[in-house]
């Protein structure tokens, strides 16, 4: 009988890792999949238009589960994937990156005996007050296959204990994603769209709880950006979680739209944001995935936090950890408006075939005794 594989998703960042697994499996063959969709992300901004876009095949199963406290969301996702995985037994789940849903359903899956996959395994911040450092490391404690993305989380799963033979270095899924869609984001007219066209300007995303869960700091940056928004035009592509934040603090003046230098916009499409990053002097962000395709693409990060789980963007891409204070964001916003920024180096297996590499670890890991064994 041919295995079958889960494939889950739940949030947006998962979405541009899953569409290279998937082109992987259909062309390496001797193995299905169904794709498993958790609902954790809904809105169709940060949903349908990721899958029409990447050419993802619609969901098999879907949860809905929507918004909650993390416990909530949390429990009703392993609630839901479990009653799902009880009716299809299939041979093995893959789980992607670091969001509730990964931990969740990882954990639905092992409690089955059913063997789990994490594409995006060993990255570590090494700061437990974020909540996707917790959905880390217990995936990884739960998961068989370790798919790993850059030599960090080798290092950081093997001093954790785990078996060379769970461990694998496949490269950044990521980037497949961005190589094979950097021509169709060229040819986006969003830069004309929004009037800066020849003209210099600056790319923003913010969501993470560090900086917008508290009314100081969020105030802090919001007023940091229009200030700098007067040197360089800046576009904010702003998340649900961030706009809700501000409306809540009545902050929300500062996020309007029909702003000309801090220009506000919802959650972007996947092509129109590649397409602003590649025509941005700089980004600054608190995304995991935006201080990795900047250094691909060459193009200055200030990474809005204090530590990051993604340590090559640094040594070898063009990320700087620049935290939440504005002395360190306008001293690293200045060095860049004067060229003084790394241009970025190769990173090793960030060539766009993770994806290739990934379904062939797949394939032969749902062949072996263990994983079938496990899953009957
Ligand atoms: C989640 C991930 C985070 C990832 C981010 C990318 C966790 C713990 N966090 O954070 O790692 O970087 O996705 O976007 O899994 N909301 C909407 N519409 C939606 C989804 C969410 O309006 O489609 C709003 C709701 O108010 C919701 C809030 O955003 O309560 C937070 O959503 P949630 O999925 O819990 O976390 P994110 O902040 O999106």
């Amino acid at each position: 009988m041919t295995p079958v594989l889960d494939l889950v998703a739940g949030a947006r960042p998962n979405f541009m890792k899953l569409a290279p697994v998937v082109r992987g499996l259909m062309a390496v063959g001797g193995v299905e999949f169904k794709i498993v969709h958790t609902g954790q992300h809904y809105d169709p901004a940060m949903n349908d238009v990721f899958f029409r876009e990447l050419g993802i095949p619609a969901p098999d199963v879907h949860l809905d589960v929507g918004s909650g406290t993390h416990g909530a969301q949390t429990a009703r996702i392993i609630e839901r994937y479990e009653a799902s995985l009880m009716e299809r037994r299939p041979s093995g789940t893959v789980v992607f990156g670091d969001v509730n849903s990964t931990v969740a359903c990882a954990l639905a899956a092992v409690k089955l005996g059913i063997p789990v996959a994490h594409v995006e395994a060993g990255l570590r911040s090494f700061d437990r007050s974020m909540p996707e450092e917790t959905n880390r490391i217990l995936t990884d404690a739960m998961a068989d296959l370790l798919l790993v993305s850059e030599p960090s989380g080798v290092t950081n799963l093997r001093r954790e204990g785990a078996e060379e033979g769970r461990i694998r270095l496949v490269g950044n899924v990521m980037i497949d994603t961005l190589r094979s869609n950097i021509d169709a984001a060229r040819a986006r007219a969003t830069v004309s769209r929004l009037n800066l066209d020849g003209r210099r300007y600056g790319f923003v995303t913010l969501h993470r709880p560090s900086n917008v869960d508290d009314q100081e700091t969020l105030g802090r940056l919001l007023h940091l950006l229009h200030e700098l928004a007067r040197e360089l035009p800046l576009v904010f592509a702003i998340h649900p979680r961030t706009v809700a934040a501000a409306h809540r603090m009545s902050l929300g003046h500062l996020v309007a739209e029909g702003q000309s230098h801090l220009i506000c916009l919802g959650p972007q499409p996947y092509l129109d944001t590649l397409s602003l990053v590649l025509g941005a002097s700089v980004v600054l962000t608190d995304s995991g995935g935006l201080q990795e395709e900047t250094s691909v693409l060459g193009v200055p990060c200030l990474t809005l936090r204090e530590n990051t789980e993604r340590p090559v963007t640094v040594t070898l891409g063009t990320s700087r950890l620049v935290g939440n204070s504005p002395e360190r964001i306008t001293s690293a916003f200045a060095d860049v408006l004067k060229g003084a920024w790394p241009r970025g180096e190769t990173i090793p297996l960030w060539d766009g075939q993770a994806g290739s590499r990934i379904a062939a670890e797949l394939l032969t890991w749902v062949r072996s005794s263990d994983a079938v064994t496990i899953s009957k």
